[in-house]
């Protein structure tokens, strides 16, 4: 074992009779694929602004942030008190709410490409929904997606090639409703809508890094030709702005889905968008039952997150805070001679390893192979991961989502630690 998993051990002993027990309870030994880790993942116990502990007390700078659903970090004041009185009032109370309707007024107040919507329990059940209102909508039945994209982790998300997809247990049926395009390519976008009149939608997962002039670009090629167009801002929604990367770049589409940060932690998703489009849901049309759907609870957490992104410069400080970790994980990677960059629209660091990347243009992203990158390994990024983690730091070194609790002296501990654990995979000779 290197030294580095050596030390993860060392500090880790109470996470791994636990990971052991998981393995013999849940596939693969974990709940989420993303918390699959070697030599085993580690249990977090609490969390508290941007911090967090584990089952062995180790304090965490917190970069994960419950998936990006943490903007105001763990355990808002506000949001605790939201859900603790809503509990005591009833946690399910199989009718309509208060709390849903001014949740989703506040929804309605934040976005303006929304003039309806439905809540789901979910961004995977969010983007089920948005293709299906697409295709009632339209009479048609083919989605087109970028390639690469993640929408969730239903079927039609999920469709990559037919092969791949058997393997994945997605119908051939399903398969043949979702064509996949090269990302940002909006050529290759046209040739599609020229050549057929079947599709009902062009979905965009609206936190890719993808230059302006492409997020434009896809509004009026899809609307030249008829096509309806989906963001899915389950990650960007009111984190790349406001009203999420529609209010970033100015765009309006037909149809948005939202999850994460809109439950303020808590389970819940959304579908909103054009009046018309959304009226495909109810009598005579969409079936639409959900017993999670707008949970008193997390309509409470909902409600009082988005109040509390509305009133308070939320998305500002996520996105200053980024900026100063971004600029202080360059000048290590420079002073390191680390060929790379950290990178990255809003509040989500990206960190190219081994990979140039023009930090100086908000929306550049690293050359891929083909262009002559040379991206470390797997291999490397899981060990730069660990030694991470042995500095404190809980995230994954390639990317870091912020929350607006970081201080500047949790950003200036981040990059001391973030530098201490490429020490460490150099002392390693791995970097
Ligand atoms: C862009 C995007 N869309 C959809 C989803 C699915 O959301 P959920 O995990 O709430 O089902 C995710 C989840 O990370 C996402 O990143």
């Amino acid at each position: 074992m290197s030294s580095i998993e050596d030390r993860f051990v060392e500090l880790h002993p109470e996470s791994k009779p636990l990971a052991e027990k998981a393995m013999g309870l849940f596939a693969d030994g974990v709940t989420h694929e993303r918390r699959s880790m070697s030599p085993y993942p580690v249990y977090m116990e609490r969390g508290v602004g941007p911090r967090k502990w584990d089952v062995d007390g180790n304090e965490y700078i917190d970069y994960k942030t419950g998936h990006g659903s943490m903007i105001l970090g763990q355990a808002h004041p506000a949001i605790v008190e939201a859900v603790q009185s809503q509990m005591a009032k009833g946690t399910h109370l199989s009718s309509g709410t208060r709390l849903e309707v001014e949740w989703a007024e506040a929804v309605i107040r934040l976005v303006p490409s929304v003039e309806k919507l439905r809540f789901v329990a979910s961004g995977t059940e969010a983007l089920m929904m948005a293709f299906k209102m697409a295709r009632v909508f339209s009479g048609k039945e083919k989605i087109v997606k970028f390639a690469g994209a993640f929408h969730g982790w239903s079927d039609p998300a999920y469709v990559t090639d037919t092969e791949t997809d058997r393997e994945y247990g997605i119908p051939r049926g399903t398969s043949e409703t979702v064509i996949n395009t090269p990302a940002h390519d909006l050529d290759a976008l046209d040739e599609i809508l020229v050549g057929r009149d079947d599709v009902a939608a062009v979905v965009f997962q609206a936190n890719d890094i993808a230059p302006p002039e492409f997020i434009e670009g896809l509004r009026e090629l899809t609307t030249s030709h008829g096509v309806l167009l989906i963001f899915d801002e389950v990650v960007s929604g009111f984190r790349w702005s406001n009203a999420g990367c529609q209010g970033r770049y100015g765009v309006s589409p037909d149809l948005s889905t939202f999850a994460k940060i809109l439950a303020g932690g808590l389970p819940g998703g959304c579908v909103g968008g054009r009046a018309d489009v959304v009226d495909t849901v109810g009598e005579g049309g969409i079936r639409h039952p959900g017993t999670f759907n707008a949970n008193p609870l997390s309509a409470a957490a909902g409600k009082a997150a988005l109040g509390i992104v509305e009133r308070d410069p939320i998305v500002e400080t996520a996105d200053k805070q980024a900026d100063r970790l971004k600029a202080g994980i360059n000048k290590v990677l420079q002073s390191m001679e680390i060929p790379g960059g950290a990178y990255g629209v809003s509040s989500i660091a990206m960190v190219s390893l081994g990979t140039p990347v023009d930090i100086d243009d908000p929306h550049a992203v690293p050359a891929g192979v083909e262009q002559g990158g040379r991206p470390v390994s797997t291999e490397v990024l899981d060990k730069l991961q660990l030694a991470i983690i042995n500095e404190g730091l809980w995230t994954h070194p390639a990317s870091m989502i912020l929350s607006a609790s970081h201080s500047d002296a949790d950003i200036d501990a981040t990059v001391s630690a973030y530098e201490a654990g490429l020490h460490a995979v150099r002392a390693a000779g791995l970097i």
